[in-house]
């Protein structure tokens, strides 16, 4: 049988991709709350899916290896949904870049140990649109898997640099967000030759949890939109669905922006 992982699949858009995929398949939803995951597999079983859960905290990698043990248990496992993340008013920088990247890299290399072929999909954020180029420290990004502190450090030297608060955090989510899109794209070009295809998705402000705790902020980027309006978490979810169907096999080494034309909008 067929198994879908969604990391972060307890709540907001992961959830939604779980209704939206197809139904013949085992969802294993992981995060960091029991009963928030609980709840949403009664929610699937509800809709006649097949739904497991397991408690896993994307940040340490011990954790995401036994998650992918115990996916490879259930089944063959063709599909991951990696929408565990952290928003700036949810952390300081470290755990942001610790747990949006660095969880990345881990769901991205212990996943691909257990599938034989399939499709990772990475959600990142349209703030990865927002930094300049020049600001993107593609170098740093290559330590991420080999020297994770050095990676660290040198992201984080960038973050105090800003004395406001929220702005430093704010930099380091997009930081974090921008290396979901590069690590998603180079683990396309690792991964194709295997049969796995990895993609990143980019969504707007969305009205999950996460995207209420961050309106206010993000109402600048709202008047951008077309639509001038949030996404909601099915819109999304149905997006993370089409990329993570095994059907959409050409889609690989892209990330998919959903954010209501706001980057586009906003002519950044
Ligand atoms: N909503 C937006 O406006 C927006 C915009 C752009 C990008 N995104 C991205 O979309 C993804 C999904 O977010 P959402 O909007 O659907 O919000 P959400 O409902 O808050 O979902 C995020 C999920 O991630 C889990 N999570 C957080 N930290 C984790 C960790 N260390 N390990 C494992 N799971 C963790 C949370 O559960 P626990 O707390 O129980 O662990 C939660 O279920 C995130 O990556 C987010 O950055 C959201």
């Amino acid at each position: 049988m067929k198994v879908c992982v969604i990391t972060g699949g307890g709540s907001g858009m992961g959830l939604e991709a779980a209704r939206a995929m197809p139904n013949d398949r085992i969802f294993l939803l992981s995060g960091r709350t029991q009963q928030k995951l609980g709840r949403a597999a009664e929610q699937l079983k509800a809709e006649g899916r097949q739904a497991f859960t397991m408690t896993c905290d994307t940040s340490d990698r011990r954790q995401v290896h036994e998650l992918a043990r115990y996916a490879a248990s259930l089944g063959e496992v063709t599909n991951v949904i990696n929408a565990a993340g952290l928003s700036p008013s949810m952390a300081a920088p470290e755990k942001l870049l610790r747990v949006n990247a660095l969880g990345t890299v881990y769901v991205n290399r212990e996943f691909a140990k257990v599938m034989k072929r399939g499709v990772i999909v990475d959600i990142s954020s349209n703030s990865a649109y927002q930094l300049p180029k020049l600001m993107i420290p593609k170098r740093a990004f290559a330590l991420a898997e080999k020297h994770e502190q050095e990676f660290l450090d040198r992201l984080l030297r960038m973050c105090v640099l800003i004395k406001d608060s929220y702005k430093s955090t704010g930099l380091a989510y997009a930081l974090s967000k921008n290396f979901v899109v590069w690590y998603a794209k180079k683990s396309a070009f690792e991964l194709g030759s295997r049969g796995i295809r990895v993609c990143s998705l980019s969504p707007g402000l969305v009205a999950t949890d996460m995207g209420e705790l961050e309106k206010g902020e993000g109402a600048a980027m709202l008047r951008h939109t077309a639509e001038k309006r949030m996404g909601t978490p099915e819109e999304l979810g149905f997006a993370i669905a089409m990329a993570a169907d095994e059907r959409n096999g050409y889609l690989a080494g892209v990330d998919i922006l959903v954010d209501g034309g706001s980057v586009s909008g906003s002519g950044s």
